[in-house]
């Protein structure tokens, strides 16, 4: 094959990720070389590719993928996370030269790309984040870049090219060296676990405690979509409780098993946020709403012994303006957590994350996106270093919103309907304007019983208590 007819690039793992995203490569004008380690998925894939499939040349093994890539190579691996991905680039390695690049652009663990990243040795190695399912894989994903700037420059072009657009920016971006794509992404998917709870909590609101149906559930969603909370995740929120069950006529979601699926990419974040210290209480709060979520038969025994906690709210309590204006605090809080851990992050591994850049990445294609991502792009651009809810336009929501957060938690407390992420996220707000805490009572503690020692208010030089001596 002529150096001109060969492939721009390759990709391996034609699942559901992977060919969607082979066919966006090809449909932006690169030719694609395609292996799956089922040969007849490749096959079927090349032959429903329509009048793409000029573009795509399937390969049966390696040396034909390999052989089918333009020099220097870019093999893009879209197969499960783990040791999937080491096996590919172990059986790729030795089939290439020293300039090409293998791209892991599935979800890993950001650690597992920082030590792929040292065992490349120099040869070209990304990691990318990609965000949006299936739908943003084949139209336009938020893509988070993560290697040497150099090697994804190199490949930029079509990243860029294949990548959601806000106006004219492709929403794809570096984000540093090593692991940084795949801890963007990570923390991406813990602001979307959040984000996707609070929502969820207002749900149960309006079910469990006004009484309304799915469909009016669905008609308040579409409501606080034309406002503030315009996103895609507020927009399917809508879409997925409107929507009847094709075997019974019935709304879906009154159907559906209260039982929250998970990759792990949420909890991945929550344990690295206590190994960074960085307080993201909201995105904690719905990683363990989703386990707990999983105890089914045991929430069921529960409810039979203490008797159902949600009940009704009594008419008049609960608006919907008091739900939308909450969501809007509990938005802010949430993602204000999730930008401080990244800037945490970028403190502690010397990666010098682009807040700013991070912010306008996910305005597009990606689950997270949302009008107010725009705004909180400006606003970090203004002052990487300020957390977001100090930021003007945010301050202002929260000053509107915090109130009918508060409210809404104080009912839910008294009628029994669980918060657990909204009701994080006020005690975050309230934590961050209080110049003076309780950590006092727990230093004391901590220098009564293990003689810690503690900093004073008043500047006097003596970190001990009169109990000095008397702990056990
Ligand atoms: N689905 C999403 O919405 C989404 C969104 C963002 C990121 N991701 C990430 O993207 C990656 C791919 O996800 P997916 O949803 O596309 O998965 P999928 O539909 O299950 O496809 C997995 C692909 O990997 C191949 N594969 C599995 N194990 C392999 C192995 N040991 N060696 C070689 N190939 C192997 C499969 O080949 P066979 O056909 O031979 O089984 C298939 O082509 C994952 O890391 C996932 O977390 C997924």
């Amino acid at each position: 094959m002529a150096q001109q007819d060969k492939a721009k690039i390759g990709l391996i793992g034609l699942g559901t990720m992977g060919s969607a995203l082979a066919l966006n490569i090809a449909e932006k004008g690169f030719p694609i070389a395609v292996w799956n380690r089922r040969a007849d998925v490749t096959r079927a894939f090349h032959a429903e590719a329509g009048e793409l499939a000029d573009r795509v040349i399937p390969t049966e093994s390696y040396e034909e993928l390999v052989a089918a890539i333009a020099k220097p190579r870019a093999i893009i691996l879209m197969v499960p996370a783990g040791e999937p991905v080491d096996e590919q680039i172990a059986a790729l390695r030795p089939l290439l030269d020293d300039d090409d690049m293998i791209i892991d652009a599935g979800n890993a663990n950001f650690h597992d790309t920082n030590r792929r990243s040292r065992e490349a040795e120099g040869k070209p190695f990304l990691g990318i984040g990609v965000s949006g399912g299936e739908a943003g894989a084949r139209h336009g994903p938020a893509i988070m870049g993560g290697g040497e700037k150099a090697h994804w420059d190199r490949v930029a072009p079509i990243l860029t090219a294949i990548a959601a657009k806000f106006g004219d920016e492709p929403c794809a971006d570096w984000m540093g060296r090593e692991g940084a794509g795949h801890f963007v992404k990570a923390v991406h998917n813990g602001i979307e676990y959040a984000d996707m709870q609070m929502i969820a909590e207002v749900y149960g609101v309006m079910r469990d405690g006004l009484g309304l149906n799915a469909d009016a559930i669905g008609d308040a969603f579409a409501r606080f979509n034309e406002g503030a909370l315009k996103s895609y995740l507020i927009e399917i929120s809508s879409i997925v409780t409107k929507a009847a069950d094709k075997h019974t006529g019935q709304p879906m979601i009154d159907l559906i098993l209260d039982k929250a699926g998970q990759k792990g990419t949420g909890r991945w974040t929550a344990i690295e946020a206590q190994h960074l210290a960085a307080p993201i209480p909201a995105i904690e709060a719905a990683v363990v709403a989703r386990n707990l979520s999983s105890r089914v038969a045991a929430r069921k025994e529960g409810e039979d012994l203490f008797g159902a906690a949600p009940q009704q709210i009594p008419e008049g309590k609960v608006s919907d303006e008091m739900l939308e204006r909450a969501l809007i605090a509990g938005k802010v809080l949430c993602y204000a957590q999730g930008f401080d851990m990244i800037a945490a992050a970028s403190e502690q591994f010397r990666w010098a994350l682009p807040l700013p850049a991070i912010a306008r990445v996910w305005r597009e294609g990606c689950i997270i996106r949302s009008a107010m991502l725009d705004d909180m792009a400006a606003a970090l651009a203004e002052d990487e270093d300020r957390n977001l809810m100090l930021a003007p336009v945010f301050a202002r929501h929260l000053r509107e919103g915090h109130v009918a957060l508060r409210e809404l938690v104080a009912i839910g407390a008294r009628y029994g309907h669980p918060m657990p992420a909204l009701s994080s996220g006020l005690s975050y707000f309230d934590t961050m304007r209080t110049a003076r805490g309780t950590a006092n009572m727990i230093q004391a503690q901590r220098d009564y019983f293990g003689e810690h020692g503690f900093e004073r208010t008043d500047g006097i030089e003596d970190k001990h208590g009169p109990w000095h001596g008397h702990g056990v």
